[in-house]
């Protein structure tokens, strides 16, 4: 080998080298393609320094700097890959223009509450206000001032969760009746709404805890008549202006005579319409506004109440509560 055919042989290797070098892509093809370039004994590099020891000894200088030079160019671009590999960037394009762009999401409003505005539109429009009570209860509210007796197996339909205070979950919102007509002379017109407990199993129709919607009016010489009127306005409002409505007798301590309206309704399930239950009412119970503090003989009036939850379920078509207290995204977001 002549001299300039290893000066030549060097500038080549290195050239080679460093195009193999930025083509390893993994600590193991790193390692080989080092052994292949300047392992000790069967190096690429090591064969050059072999063809030195072959030159006219006033060649081996120049020959000697060559090689070195192209030995020190191999080593850097070796250490440079090595970082670059080492560091925690996986090998390949960083930025996939394949991917779908994150969805920007927006809130919903829960078909709870979606119902109990709706519900609230309408009645305001009547002249109701809101009213509030607490969810923590006396006995004494929850149950004896709307004329429940001591034990009455009317309190079975209430399966309660007691305090450790002697206090009570409120089972309904119908103490909200109470608070307001103690707070408020008639003329009296309000809706309540909050969340009332029970000691129910959760299960496709029964929650522990749901909401309520508590309507009350009472003034002097209101009458049943009153009641239906109002409430088939508001069912008509709700379901569709040509919904089929009906009361059927029932049974609560705070109210007498005690209905329950039902609308005709095809609640979108598949099985068609059919006569379906959205709330419990009645004109409220003379011991009723008597605890409350009111003449029975003057004052009269009617209540109700109903459950958003269920009225949800008849809007849309929902057949399992516990869909709406699951927060499960995927369902809510279809309210929106
Ligand atoms: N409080 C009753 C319940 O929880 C509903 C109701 C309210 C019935 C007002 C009549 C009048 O079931």
């Amino acid at each position: 080998m002549t001299l300039e055919t290893l000066i030549t042989d060097c500038e080549a290797l290195r050239r080679r080298a460093e195009s193999e070098i930025a083509a390893v892509t993994s600590m193991d093809g790193w390692t080989a393609v080092r052994t292949a370039l300047v392992g000790r004994k069967s190096g690429e590099l090591s064969k050059l320094m072999a063809a030195l020891g072959a030159l006219p000894a006033e060649q081996r200088r120049e020959a000697g700097a060559s090689i070195n030079a192209a030995k020190q160019a191999i080593e850097a671009a070796l250490e440079a890959r090595k970082a670059e590999l080492e560091s925690a960037r996986p090998a390949g394009p960083s930025l996939d223009l394949t991917m779908p762009a994150r969805a920007a999401w927006r809130g919903a409003v829960h078909p709870v509450s979606l119902v109990i505005d709706e519900i609230g539109d309408i009645f305001r429009a009547l002249g109701f206000t809101v009213a509030l009570g607490p969810e923590a209860e006396s006995p004494w509210y929850n149950f004896t001032a709307l004329n429940f007796p001591d034990n009455h197996p009317a309190m079975d339909m209430h399966d309660t969760l007691y305090l450790a205070d002697g206090g009570v979950l409120r089972t309904h919102t119908s103490p909200v009746q109470v608070r307001t007509l103690q707070s408020y002379a008639p003329p009296v017109r309000i809706l309540a709404p909050g969340n009332v407990y029970r000691r129910d199993f959760f299960d496709a129709t029964h929650a522990p805890a749901f909401a309520q919607l508590e309507g009350l009016a009472i003034d002097e010489g209101i009458t049943f008549a009153d009641l239906k009127a109002t409430l088939a306005h508001f069912a008509r409002a709700f379901y569709g202006a040509r919904t089929p409505t009906r009361l059927i007798p029932s049974y609560f301590p705070f109210t007498e005579p005690s209905g329950q309206m039902e609308v005709y309704f095809d609640v979108g399930d598949g099985r068609g319409a059919r006569w379906i239950e959205i709330m419990g009412c009645g004109l409220v119970h003379p011991a009723v506004l008597e605890a409350a503090g009111l003449d029975p003989e003057r004052y009269s009036g009617w209540a109700f109440g109903m459950g958003p939850a269920r009225i949800a379920m008849s809007r849309y078509g929902i057949t399992d509560i516990r869909l709406l207290y699951d927060s499960d995204v995927r369902f809510l977001e279809q309210f929106a």
